[in-house]
Formats: structure tokens, C-alpha cells, sequence
């Protein structure tokens, strides 16, 4: 079995401005792919266009909670390449804590941001995909989409609610040549909850997973034959407890 050659695949990416999905962005470009990009923070995508040049990516300044913004994700995709093959909602945020630690606005943009977000942009790339053939919707969840974990209620919901969409859409669009994977790392050294139950240089990142590990298991879904599939891969780091 040999690998997928990805030059000139077309991937759009959320939450390309940091952690998981700025290193799917990196790790896909060296394999050949065009990136469309994601992200609120326009300094970072600009950073990240330049460093991957304008011919390799496109920055696009967006909200995954606004259906408009992740429409236009896809438009710049299809207007630089002519195309859309894949997509990796991967945008989320986390704030830990008990029920009634957090406010009102911090537990909905939680929820609209990593589930409703998810939501928006599958239903923005399908058309454009189904247009060019059919690939792949790799959704980064997280192992907290299927147990519960402290003081993560209602992000665990949300990562719950991403794995009963992912296994719904499967049998939606799998027979039109969509394969639908869910990434579901453990706690990755990123930026994801610093300042929100987490801090920066947590001494807890020594053990965890990388941003990179977590790209390259994205990377590989995209990459494999399309004779066969990816439903969920879960993903721990040696020193981590399953
Ligand atoms: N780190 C972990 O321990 C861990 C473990 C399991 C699963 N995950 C999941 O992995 C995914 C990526 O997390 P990460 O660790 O890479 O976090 P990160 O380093 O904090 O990056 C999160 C990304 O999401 C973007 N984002 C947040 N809200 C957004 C919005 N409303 N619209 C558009 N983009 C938005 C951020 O960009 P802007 O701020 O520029 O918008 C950023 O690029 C998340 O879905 C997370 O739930 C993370």
C-alpha cells in the first residue's frame, strides 16, 4: 500500500492561526497541498502566508461561528485553485472549570464556537467537494468527545456532539465519495485553554502530545488509499494515561 501523493490537493483548514491546525498547514504544504486558511487573528495568517508563500496558501480573516465567514473560506479556496478537496474543521476553544465557574458568554462561545463552528464549515465546503469529486472531512475533536472528563462539562459536550455529527455525515456522504474522519487527541501542548485552566510552559506539556503529532495523524487520513477509511483515530502520547 503506498501513500496518496498530495501535491496540488486543495485542503481548507479552521483554527489555522495556532497550535494543530497552523502545524496541518505546515506539514501539508511540504507534502505538495494548497492551504485555504482560517482564523480571526489576520497578523498570524498573514505570518503564516508568508512563510508558506502566496503560491502554497491563502489567509482569510474568519469566524467559524458566522456561516458567511466559512463560505468565504471555501470561495477563496475555489478561486486561487479552482477547487476545494478536503476540509479540517479544527477551530475550538476550551475553557475549564465547573458548571457554574463560568460565565454565561464563556460556555456559548464554547459551544456555538466548537460545535454549531463544525457545523458551518462542513455544510459551507461540501458542495465545492462534492464539485470536485469527493475527499475528506477530518474533524479534529478530542478524546473528551467520548468520556467525561473534570471540570470540562460542556466542552466534552461539545466534543461529544462533534463525533454524533462526524457518524451521521459518514453515512450521509460517504456514498458520493466523502470520507469523514474524527482526530480525537488527548491534551496537546498548544496555546488551547492558556489563561483558561491551563497556563503557558504548563509543566504538564512535557508528557503530552505535540501539535505536530496531532497534524501528522491528519496529514495520514488525508494521505491514505481511497479504498479504505479512518472513522476515528485517537491519539495519547506515551506518558499519558488512556
Ligand atoms: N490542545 C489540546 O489539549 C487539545 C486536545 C484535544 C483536542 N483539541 C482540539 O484541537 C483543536 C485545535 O486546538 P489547539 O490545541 O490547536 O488550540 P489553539 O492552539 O488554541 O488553536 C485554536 C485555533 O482555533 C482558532 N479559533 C478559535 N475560535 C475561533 C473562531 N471563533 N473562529 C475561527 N477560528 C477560531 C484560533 O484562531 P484565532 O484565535 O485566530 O481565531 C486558533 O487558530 C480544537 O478543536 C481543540 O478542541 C485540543
Amino acid at each position: 500500500m503506498t501513500a496518496r501523493d498530495l501535491t496540488g490537493t486543495v485542503v481548507a483548514i479552521t483554527g489555522a492561526t495556532a497550535g494543530i491546525g497552523r502545524a496541518a498547514a505546515r506539514q501539508l504544504v511540504a507534502k505538495g497541498a494548497k492551504v485555504a486558511l482560517g482564523g480571526r487573528r489576520a497578523e498570524r495568517l498573514d505570518e503564516l502566508v508568508a512563510e508558506l508563500g502566496a503560491d502554497n496558501a491563502v489567509g482569510v480573516v474568519m469566524d467559524v461561528r458566522v456561516p458567511a465567514d466559512n463560505a468565504r473560506l471555501v470561495d477563496a479556496a475555489v478561486q486561487k485553485w479552482g477547487r476545494l478537496d478536503s476540509v479540517v474543521p479544527n477551530a475550538g476553544i476550551g475553557f475549564y472549570g465547573g458548571i457554574l465557574d463560568m460565565t454565561d458568554e464563556e460556555l456559548a462561545e464554547m459551544m456555538e464556537t466548537n460545535y454549531a463552528g463544525t457545523v458551518w464549515t462542513v455544510r459551507a465546503a461540501v458542495p465545492a467537494m462534492l464539485e470536485a469529486g469527493g475527499g475528506d472531512i477530518v474533524i479534529v475533536s478530542s478524546v473528551a468527545g467520548f468520556r467525561g472528563g473534570e471540570d470540562e462539562a460542556v466542552y466534552a459536550g461539545t466534543k461529544h456532539a462533534q463525533v454524533g455529527f462526524a457518524g451521521s455525515l459518514d453515512r450521509e456522504l460517504r456514498g458520493k465519495g466523502v470520507r469523514v474522519t474524527l482526530i480525537c487527541p488527548a491534551g496537546t501542548a498548544t496555546e488551547f485553554a492558556v489563561g483558561a485552566g491551563r497556563v503557558e510552559d504548563d509543566p504538564r506539556f512535557a508528557d503530552w502530545l505535540t501539535a505536530d503529532d496531532v497534524a501528522h495523524a491528519v496529514v495520514t487520513t488525508l494521505e491514505q488509499p481511497r479504498t479504505l477509511r479512518t472513522a476515528i483515530w485517537t491519539l495519547w502520547s506515551m506518558g499519558q494515561q488512556s
